[in-house]
């Protein structure tokens, strides 16, 4: 395999950065409550215990890190937009927080006992370069967690957004090129990801994480509010292709809801480990 980058790099990720400024209050009141359902498991999978010094890269609303200065790890919270390190460092005051590029991470050789990033490799230009600057700062022996969106299948709710928009919309709109958003969302595909980046006793386990939803447009809504690729998508969508692709993902929910009226919708993640 090779790692996927992006065609046009700056632009992209100024989109990204821009996308992640504007989203960051939307990010923590619509994702957290899903994406902290693989914290624990991310710790464990780098090796979290206490007293060791710990870098959460791409560190979002804190989640990872609040969780490792728990474990009573040392942590240290990277990320590269300033309104999320804001929301972060009130989150988890006992951490120490950087602003600074995945791709160039403003660290020393073997400076960390484990480093883990969730769900931020899929947003950078180059994540060949992101999993190497992890890496590198790691010591000798000591592990990485990263975590990745399960890909878009017809029993999640990646595969209900997508689905629709391949229905009725348009996937080829024109947005900075990323890199395959779903490249390493199959335990082959991050186990050899990691492979290629030195990263040896890689293991790669599934958590089934579940977005708890108030109503059918939920899922639209946490899209066009907290995130960043998805949104683009569906912002460049004509008014026309919205409205059906709202439809289509109202009617596509039925198969979550629950007899409270509100929704349950799988939104797997998997978490990729290895050591250096
Ligand atoms: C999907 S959020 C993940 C947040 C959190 N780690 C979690 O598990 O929910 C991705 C985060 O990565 C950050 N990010 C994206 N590209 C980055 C880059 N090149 N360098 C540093 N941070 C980046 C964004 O600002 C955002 O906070």
């Amino acid at each position: 395999m090779t790692i996927e980058s992006s065609s046009e790099p700056q632009s992209f990720q100024k989109f990204e950065h821009d996308g992640w400024e504007s989203v960051s209050a939307g990010y923590e009141q619509h994702f957290t409550r899903l994406t902290l359902q693989a914290v624990q498991a991310t710790l464990d999978a780098a090796k979290i215990e206490h007293g060791m010094r710990v870098l959460d890269v791409c560190t979002g609303p804190g989640m990872l890190a609040a969780a490792a200065v728990e474990r009573g790890a040392r942590v240290v919270a990277l990320d590269f937009s300033t309104n999320v390190i804001a929301i972060a460092r009130q989150n988890v005051p006992g951490a120490e927080f950087r602003e600074g590029d995945a791709q160039a991470l403003p660290f020393k050789e073997n400076s960390f006992d484990a480093v883990v990033c969730g769900f931020g490799i899929i947003h950078v230009p180059n994540p060949a370069l992101a999993l190497a600057e992890i890496r590198r700062v790691l010591q000798p022996g000591a592990h990485a967690a990263v975590s990745v969106w399960q890909a878009p299948n017809p029993t999640n709710g990646f595969g209900l957004l997508y689905g629709a928009i391949k229905a009725h919309g348009n996937l080829d709109v024109p947005l900075p090129r990323g890199p395959d958003f779903f490249q390493f969302s199959d335990e082959e595909k991050l186990t050899r990801a990691m492979q290629e980046k030195d990263f040896r006793e890689t293991k790669i386990r599934t958590v089934e994480q579940t977005w708890e939803l108030d109503d059918a447009l939920g899922v639209l809504n946490g899209i066009m509010e907290g995130a960043v690729r998805a949104r683009g998508l569906l912002q460049a969508q004509t008014e026309a292709a919205y409205r059906a692709i709202s439809e289509a993902v109202r009617a596509g929910m039925s198969p979550y809801a629950t007899s409270d009226g509100s929704y349950r919708v799988p939104m797997p993640a998997l978490v990729g480990a290895g050591r250096k």
